[in-house]
C-alpha cells in the first residue's frame, strides 16, 4: 500500500511502540513509589495497562478514527492528514464525538456474572449479517469483492468493526468453558487439516491484536492522587474522540442482505481495483 502517513502534529514525537509504553510505564511507577511499594506497583501497572488494553479491545470499533470523512477515496485527510485514505462504503455516516469510557471497578452489563442477557448484550453488538453495496462502490474499493447472483447491481461486504467484536465475544466466552463449555468445540477449525491447532480462539486473539495496532487509540490516559490508597493511580475513566456508534450499527442493519446468498455460484466483476 503506498498511503504516506504523516504524524498529527508537527511537535509531536514519534509514537512509542509498545513495548516502549510498557517500559515507560514501569519507569513511571519506579520514579514515582517508594521501593517499598514498587513490586507492588509494577504488578498493579502491569495489570492496569493490561486492563487498558482490554477496555480498548471492547470499544474498538469505535475508537478508530482513521479517514472517512469526505466520500472521496482520495485527498487529505484532515484528521490524520493521511494523503490517500482508502475508500469505505460507510464512511459518509461517520460522526466523531467525545467519549468517557468506564470507571476501573465499575460493573457494565458486559461484564460478568454472564447470562442469557449477556449474551444477547455482547450478540448485539456484531450480528449484522453481510452487508450490500452497489457495484459502484464496490469498484471503489481497494479490494474486490463478489457481486450477488440474481442482483449483480450489488456486491457484498461486512465492516470488519463487527468481526473484531465476534472475536472478542469468542474469547470471552473461551474463558468461561463452565458456561459455554470448550472453545474447540464452539465450530470447526478455520483451516481444514491444519496439522498445527490454528484454531479460532488463536486467529480471535490475532485480528483484535491487528485492529488495536491499527486503530491505535492515542487518548491519554492519566495517574490520579488517590487518597484512600495513597498513591497516584491510572485512570482509564479519561475522554476519548470516539466513532459515533449508532449511526455504524445503522448503516449495516440498512444494507443487511435478507435474501439467502448463495455463495457457490462465481458471478466475477468486470471492474478494475487500484490503490
Ligand atoms: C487487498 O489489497 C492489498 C493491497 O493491494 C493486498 O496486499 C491484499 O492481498 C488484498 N487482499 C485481498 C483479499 O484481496
Amino acid at each position: 500500500m503506498s498511503s504516506v502517513y504523516h504524524r498529527l502534529l508537527s511537535d509531536e514525537k514519534p509514537s512509542n511502540s509498545r513495548d516502549d509504553l510498557e517500559s515507560d510505564v514501569g519507569e513511571v511507577i519506579a520514579a514515582r513509589s517508594s521501593s517499598k511499594k514498587r513490586a507492588l506497583m509494577r504488578v498493579a501497572g502491569f495489570a492496569a495497562f493490561g486492563l487498558s488494553l482490554l477496555t480498548n479491545a471492547y470499544f474498538l470499533g469505535v475508537n478508530s478514527r482513521s479517514s472517512a470523512v469526505t466520500c472521496s477515496s482520495r485527498g487529505q485527510d484532515p484528521v490524520w492528514g493521511v494523503t490517500e485514505p482508502l475508500y469505505s462504503p460507510a464512511q459518509s455516516v461517520v460522526k466523531y464525538e467525545h467519549r468517557v469510557f468506564d470507571k476501573l471497578g465499575v460493573r457494565t452489563p458486559y461484564h460478568t456474572p454472564y447470562d442469557d442477557a449477556t449474551d444477547e448484550l455482547w450478540r448485539n453488538l456484531y450480528d449484522m449479517g453481510i452487508q450490500k453495496i452497489t457495484k459502484d462502490q464496490a469498484a471503489l474499493l481497494p479490494n474486490w469483492t463478489e457481486p450477488i447472483p440474481g442482483d449483480e447491481g450489488h456486491y457484498v461486504v461486512s465492516l470488519n468493526v463487527f468481526h473484531q467484536l465476534h472475536c472478542l465475544n469468542y474469547l470471552r466466552m473461551a474463558l468461561y468453558p463452565e458456561r459455554y463449555g470448550p472453545a474447540e468445540q464452539f465450530g470447526p477449525p478455520l483451516l481444514e487439516g491444519d496439522p498445527t491447532p490454528f484454531d479460532h480462539t488463536d486467529h480471535c486473539v490475532n485480528i483484535i491484536r491487528e485492529g488495536i495496532t491499527c486503530n491505535a487509540d492515542i487518548t491519554p490516559d492519566v495517574w490520579q492522587w488517590d487518597e484512600r490508597r495513597k498513591m497516584a493511580f491510572p485512570h482509564f475513566d479519561s475522554v476519548h474522540d470516539c466513532r459515533n456508534w449508532d449511526a455504524i450499527v445503522d448503516w449495516a442493519k440498512e444494507r443487511k442482505i435478507e435474501d439467502r446468498w448463495d455463495t457457490s455460484i462465481h458471478v466475477g466483476h468486470d471492474h478494475h481495483h487500484h490503490l
